[in-house]
């Protein structure tokens, strides 16, 4: 498994590649995953709908790399043609790197990518971190804190009426020289 860190020009250099991928990677070609997206997704048109939400992935993805002012990088485990585990890092003019949009294939889980993804990606940041976790979910909870992360009393105001962040503990790793290594 190759861990690899994705910026503008290897985005835009394999194009086919996470448009055919990227949305996948989140499990979207799932019944389970596509229904909590979507309650009225059957096996009939799993497929139809797995071709939507991967393309909405993609496309949402290509707009942030496109962005002029909107830092972005991927962090993948990629392996057997896929990418099995996949972790975005963003930042906006002025303000704290953020990580989003982490997860490992249903089949990958609990073979550490998502732990080695991560590392990759904090080592090429050179300043304070951020993520949301919800509150109920204690394997990336648990992940999150291994990494040196700690839940912080600060939100960002602008997130305040987002019902999934008011479920959510906002945490922050410190830049520290440690990841140097
Ligand atoms: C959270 C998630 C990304 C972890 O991915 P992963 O590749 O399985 O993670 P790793 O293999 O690096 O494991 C990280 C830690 O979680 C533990 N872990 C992984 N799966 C576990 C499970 N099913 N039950 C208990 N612990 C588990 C591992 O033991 C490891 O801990 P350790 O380092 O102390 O041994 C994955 O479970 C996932 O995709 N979940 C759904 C999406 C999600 O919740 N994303 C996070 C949004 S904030």
């Amino acid at each position: 498994m190759e861990i690899k860190i994705i910026k503008k020009k290897e985005f835009f250099e394999n194009l086919e590649f996470f448009k055919s991928n990227l949305g996948l990677a989140y499990n979207y070609d799932n019944l389970e995953c596509l229904k909590e997206y979507d309650a009225t997704v059957t096996n009939e048109t799993l497929q139809e709908k797995c071709n939507e939400v991967c393309e909405k992935v993609f496309n949402g993805f290509k707009k942030c790399f496109e962005e002029a002012d909107y830092d972005i990088f991927l962090a993948i485990a990629c392996g057997e043609g896929c990418i099995c585990s996949v972790a975005s890092f963003e930042r906006e003019a002025g303000e704290d790197w953020y990580i989003d949009a982490v997860t490992t294939r249903i089949g990958y889980r609990g073979r550490g990518l998502a732990t080695k993804v991560l590392c990759a990606g904090l080592k090429e940041l050179k300043s304070r971190c951020t993520l949301h976790v919800n509150k109920n979910n204690t394997i990336a909870f648990n992940l999150y804190k291994k990494l040196g992360f700690v839940v912080s009393q600060d939100t960002n105001p602008k997130n305040a009426e987002n019902q999934y962040l008011k479920n959510s503990f906002f945490m922050v790793k410190e830049y520290a020289k440690d990841l140097e290594k």
